[in-house]
């Protein structure tokens, strides 16, 4: 991997992307000797928001390969006091041998990684969630049996894959992947809840040459048709995107259900990021139903993110 941090896909070449999945596969079979690289390694975590997956997963996978860990609230740091982001960025890079922080202000998290000599990973803005989407496609090749080698790139040309709900990191992180890797996305937004404009044009712009196919639609059961991921995730995120307000009433139509399910491929999988409202964006029966990959989607989260550091941190 040539670049320094992962802070958006946008920021990746599709080879450095494919070489984290194949890496990810090796992880997760053990066919990778060198298991141990973090030995004597020590990162940070840097958490401005609540986090169950995104910390356990990165502190248990640091710790499997050698590593240790310093959690970071950023209640408990001189940030808290008004110290600069520079300042710490330049005091950190002393002491760590790499940085994953969870933010509000995405452009936070790019100062703190342009004033650091250490590899900074995003682990969730209010913009973006690159770790999340990367480990996603990770479960869907593994779902829909799609292989993937550090010189033959995957072939996701006609898998079509449909994001319902809030147009939020998420779906952005999506744009970015899918703009990318080639894949049909649509992101079903209810209107005044669609995602980034400025990522969204970017993408359609970066499209033309992976001839990816993105769009953006308002019709849940139209969206769906021949859908083989239907994604979702709540309506209303930790951070306050462009400080708009979330109505519940504005998404009724965008709750995955059995019935939207049954529009779909009849092998569709579902995924969620987590954690999820059920009965909101997604119900009980949909969530814990024979399509639900939920479960997978999470445990990929730990492969995925040592592939990303073996790559990042070395
Ligand atoms: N999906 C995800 O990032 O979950 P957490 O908020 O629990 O980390
Ligand atoms: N969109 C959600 C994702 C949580 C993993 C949030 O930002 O809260």
């Amino acid at each position: 991997m040539n670049s320094k941090d992962l802070i958006s896909i946008h920021d990746l070449e599709s080879g450095e992307i494919f070489e984290v999945l194949t890496a990810a596969g090796e992880l997760k079979k053990e066919t990778d000797k060198d298991k141990l690289f973090l030995r004597g390694r020590v990162i940070g975590m840097i958490f401005q928001k609540p986090s169950t997956r995104t910390r356990v997963s990165f502190e248990v996978g640091i710790h499997q390969l050698g590593g240790y860990t310093i959690f970071l609230n950023t209640a408990d740091m001189q940030l808290k006091r008004g110290e600069t982001i520079k300042d710490t960025a330049k005091a950190l890079s002393r002491y760590l041998n790499g940085i994953v922080i969870r933010a509000y202000a995405h452009d936070d998290v790019i100062e703190l990684a342009s004033c650091s000599t250490i590899p900074v990973i995003n682990g969730l803005t209010d913009l973006l969630h690159p770790c999340q989407v990367i480990c996603d496609v990770f479960t869907i090749m593994e779902k829909k049996s799609i292989g993937c080698t550090r010189r033959e790139a995957p072939d996701l040309s006609g898998l079509k894959v449909v994001y319902i709900g809030d147009g939020n990191n998420i779906a952005n992180s999506w744009m970015n992947l899918a703009s990318k890797l080639g894949l049909e996305l649509v992101v079903c937004s209810p209107a005044g809840y669609e995602p980034d404009r400025d990522i969204l044009n970017r993408c359609l712009e970066a499209s033309k040459e992976t001839s990816a196919g993105i769009s953006v639609s308002h019709t849940p059961l139209e969206a769906v048709r021949n859908a083989d991921v239907i994604y979702t995730d709540v309506w209303k995120s930790m951070g306050n995107v462009d400080g708009r307000k979330i109505n519940k009433k504005d998404f009724q139509e965008f709750q995955v259900n059995s019935e939207l399910l049954s529009k779909a491929k009849k092998d569709v999988i579902v995924m969620h990021c987590l954690p999820a409202h059920r009965g909101e964006e997604i119900t009980d029966e949909v969530i814990d139903g024979p399509h639900s990959v939920v479960f997978d989607q999470a445990e990929n989260r730990l492969h995925v993110q040592k592939a990303i550091m073996k790559l990042l941190f070395k």
